[in-house]
């Protein structure tokens, strides 16, 4: 295995200026798959003219979003300003979704801070009216914090909206059903639920306890990345909420794990991040997999080649 990481890229300014000139899309710029199936933008997720530049006439059947809610963004906004960005995301994202679609979003909440911003999120959802409540599911993680002075904190919220009559097909996981029970007299039979199931396997519900937290050693790690959700979770949503070919929107790209997911799952990606260098990554994580198979760099990363070329200037200099 590889062993040469990037650095978080939030964290490293001057990493982040030897970075930029490599970045192919500056503000308001639109990446163009040349496959014709993706688009990755450099755009604003609550500005309209960028995200028209970016979807066009095109109509998303499922939107996954996971905007920034960590510590540092909560640091920046206090939870009223940050529920009003997320009112504007939204309406947009409403705005380029089919008739029948489904819209899910990561969000946390802040044990010490009453829980933010999740509350306040779910009661902005009821007043914009725009979606129909169907599950709040709980990703947990293998890692946590705050284990000695209370319940270590390892769970990730995902919520799940519809509107109109959206795609829906049961997913099931890889872990085998061993629990018996549930009689059932069929045909004056009884059965047990092993004999009924149409699967071996369990539903995940909505609680995934069976998806790896993203780390070094896993070939999908894009390090550099601070926020990388698994592959499993987002192939789980599109696998139960679109079909392919549909296009999926995600507001907030980072290390572009919506798009890999689709370009494996047959689905197309509309995609946009803020900032240029999380654009760039996406871009060539897509690239690397279509190269090489794999969906990441594990512990190498995504400007391996720009770097040792810089470096080798600096060292001919
Ligand atoms: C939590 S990360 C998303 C992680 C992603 N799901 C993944 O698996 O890699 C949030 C991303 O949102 C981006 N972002 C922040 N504000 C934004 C905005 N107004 N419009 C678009 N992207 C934004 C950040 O640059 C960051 O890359």
């Amino acid at each position: 295995m590889k062993n040469n990481p990037l650095p978080r890229l939030d964290e490293d300014p001057q990493l982040r200026e030897r970075l930029l000139p490599h970045c192919r899309l500056t503000s308001g710029e639109v990446w163009e798959d040349p496959e014709g199936r993706h688009r990755v933008a450099c755009a604003d997720a609550t500005d309209p003219r960028q995200i028209q530049n970016l979807v066009r006439d095109d109509r998303a059947a499922l939107a996954i979003h996971d905007p920034p809610y960590n510590l540092v963004a909560f640091d920046l906004r206090n939870v009223d300003a940050f529920i009003d960005w997320c009112a504007k995301w939204v309406q947009l994202s409403e705005q380029c979704m089919s008739e029948s679609a489904s819209f899910y979003v990561w969000l946390g909440a802040d044990q010490n801070q009453h829980f933010q911003p999740l509350p306040q999120f779910m009661i902005l959802m009821q007043q914009l009216g725009l979606f129909e409540s169907r599950s709040f599911i709980t990703m947990r993680n293998q890692r946590g914090y705050g284990t000695q002075k209370n319940w270590m904190a390892v769970r990730q919220e995902l919520l799940y909206y519809t509107k109109g009559t959206p795609f829906f097909e049961v997913q099931y996981t890889d872990i085998p059903k061993i629990l018996r029970g549930y009689y059932k007299k069929i045909n004056g039979r009884k059965t047990e639920n092993l004999e009924r199931g149409r699967s071996e396997n369990i539903r995940p519900g909505n609680v995934w306890v069976d998806i790896q937290q993203v780390f070094y050693r896993m070939e999908e790690n894009v390090s550099g990345c601070y926020a990388q959700k698994p592959l499993k979770s987002t192939e789980r949503i599109i696998q139960a909420s679109s079909q392919p070919d549909d296009f999926v929107l995600d507001f907030f790209s980072h290390s572009g794990s919506t798009l890999i997911a689709c370009e494996q799952l047959g689905r197309r990606c509309l995609t946009t991040d803020l900032d240029p260098i999380y654009c760039e990554i996406s871009i060539r994580r897509l690239e690397y997999l279509r190269e090489s198979g794999k969906s990441g760099w594990q512990n190498g990363h995504p400007f391996e080649d720009v770097l040792e070329r810089d470096e080798q200037i600096l060292a001919d200099e």
